[in-house]
């Protein structure tokens, strides 16, 4: 099979005029250089139409299908937001029912927006040695599809951002009693199911619908994705609909010949790729056990997943945000984010060597400054938060396909205590919600966000000014929806 960066390229140099979009004619203007429009080009002649695909588009998705063992898997261009808010259109009908992860991410909270959506909880348990979201277990759906037997669609987030795996092969056997599919975000998991050291991808486990970042874990461009579609539950008319709706018009050749590429890698070398990644990623963790503070959470092939490196300042006279700046700003190692607790850093399989090893050089460093720091009593106070017990669960007054189209106003986070949520508030990354709106706003979770942002940690939905916080809140009668 041809591969359409080879086409692209063979289009390039073959003297034909681009009397077509874009607008650049692959030619190079101002600081976009031809060797990037050169390859730039629409449905032309030969490309096919990732819309209504036919030739070597289909016969691409029909690869990766292939390689995840998925029925059937469709190229996306808008990542996988777009995987998602088309998995859960196609899922539920307007106005349905669906029970999702808390740690869902905001595309989500989007789809459910956009189809009216009723939707219930689940709350992932907290691993509390380094205070991260769990995975969810198959005790929790069934409780919650017992509790509620009129949801029509279960949606989870497995691995998570910090690369916790629920047992997808329990849960699908859950869900599919009560006959209706289950969706998982599998968004930080596309190198899953690909090498015997790395755990089954959720199509293997029996989901119905799977959503890959390909951009996130594996070598591709930003923005490539891919949506799996597995068994009968799915009428995959519907899906095809809203792909169509999600993704753009203009799919971009240069992502669509990435994503070729990056399947047509994993093809051809994923076993020794994924055997050298998990001997690198093992012996750094071996040298990072000598850290006598910082702690780091181990690589478990059921249950954490490779390359998504936890570093745990708990203890040790630093926060998340401390930690984050001293490798960025002392090592020049950019990690992917801190959190109040921990820093998260990201490897995947085509990591050098030199990553591997500067990032065990810092952490070394960085744990014997703070054995000194220790000793004299600098420790005190820093990286031992206050407990803050359970991931808040606010209680939902009006459903947030409601409330999002409400009026708001500004107010100041002292004054919110009793009012319901008119915007989303969240710490990113990685951008749970704390608060949807239409969810009401307790003292608790306003001293909760105070702290954080004391903390400099990024809470979207509270605005600063003056030294004050606000927050949007509904302008409705607010104590009589609370019933006050
Ligand atoms: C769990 C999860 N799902 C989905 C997405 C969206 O992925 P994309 O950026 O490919 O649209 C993200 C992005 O960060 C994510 O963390």
């Amino acid at each position: 099979m041809k591969h359409l960066f080879d086409m692209l390229s063979e289009n390039r140099d073959s003297g034909i005029y681009p009397y077509h979009m874009p607008g650049h004619k692959r030619r190079a203007c101002g600081k976009l250089e031809s060797g990037l429009c050169g390859i730039d080009i629409t449905e032309i002649d030969g490309f096919d139409n990732l819309h209504q695909p036919e030739g070597i588009l289909l016969d691409l998705q029909r690869k990766a299908a292939g390689l995840y063992g998925a029925e059937e898997s469709f190229y996306l261009v808008n990542g996988s937001t777009a995987g998602i808010l088309s998995a859960v259109s196609a899922a539920l009908p307007q106005g349905g029912h669906i029970l999702m992860a808390r740690n869902c991410h905001r595309s989500a909270y989007h789809a459910a927006y956009l189809r009216n959506l009723r939707v219930s909880y689940l709350y992932p348990p907290v691993l509390a040695s380094y205070d991260i979201l769990d995975g969810i277990q198959p005790r929790q759906v069934r409780e919650a599809l017992n509790a509620e037997p009129d949801i029509q669609a279960v949606l989870l987030v497995s691995p998570t951002y910090e690369g916790r795996i629920s047992e997808i092969r329990a849960i699908a056997e859950v869900v599919h009693e009560r006959g209706i599919p289950l969706i998982v975000d599998e968004a930080h998991g596309a190198h899953l199911g690909l090498a015997h050291n790395l755990h089954e991808n959720s199509c293997m486990a029996g989901a119905d619908l799977v959503v890959h970042s390909l951009h996130k874990t594996l070598p591709s461009l930003t923005q490539t994705a891919l949506l799996h579609v597995n068994g009968d539950l799915i009428d995959r008319g519907l899906l095809r609909r809203y792909l169509h709706i999600y993704q753009t018009s203009s799919p971009s050749y240069i992502l669509m010949a990435s994503i070729d590429n990056a399947m047509d890698f994993m093809e051809r070398k994923r076993q020794e790729a994924f055997e050298a990644f998990g001997k690198n990623y093992s012996e750094m963790l071996a040298e990072l056990s000598a850290c006598r503070h910082l702690r780091i959470l181990p690589w478990e092939r059921e249950r954490q997943d490779i390359g998504k490196l936890i570093v745990s300042v708990k203890g040790t006279g630093l926060s998340g945000k401390d930690l984050y700046d001293i490798l960025l700003q002392k090592y020049k190692l950019q990690p992917e984010m801190a959190a109040e607790n921990y820093v998260l850093a990201m490897f995947t399989v085509n990591d050098s060597a030199e990553g591997y090893e500067r990032m065990t050089r810092a952490l070394l460093g960085i744990d014997s400054a703070a054995d000194a720091e220790m000793q004299n009593g600098a420790a005190r106070g820093k990286g031992e938060t206050a407990e803050k017990g359970m991931f808040p669960q606010p209680v939902c007054k009006i459903p947030l396909s409601e409330a999002w189209d409400m009026k708001t106003a500004e107010t100041l986070l002292q004054e919110c205590p009793g009012r319901l949520a008119g915007e989303f508030v969240n710490l990113y990354p990685p951008g749970v919600p704390l608060l949807v709106p239409g969810e009401e706003i307790t003292q608790e979770m306003c001293s909760r966000l105070a702290d954080y942002v004391s903390q400099g940690l990024t809470v979207q939905g509270v605005c600063l000014r003056d030294d004050k916080m606000y927050i949007r809140t509904l302008m409705t009668c607010q104590r009589d929806m609370l019933g006050t």
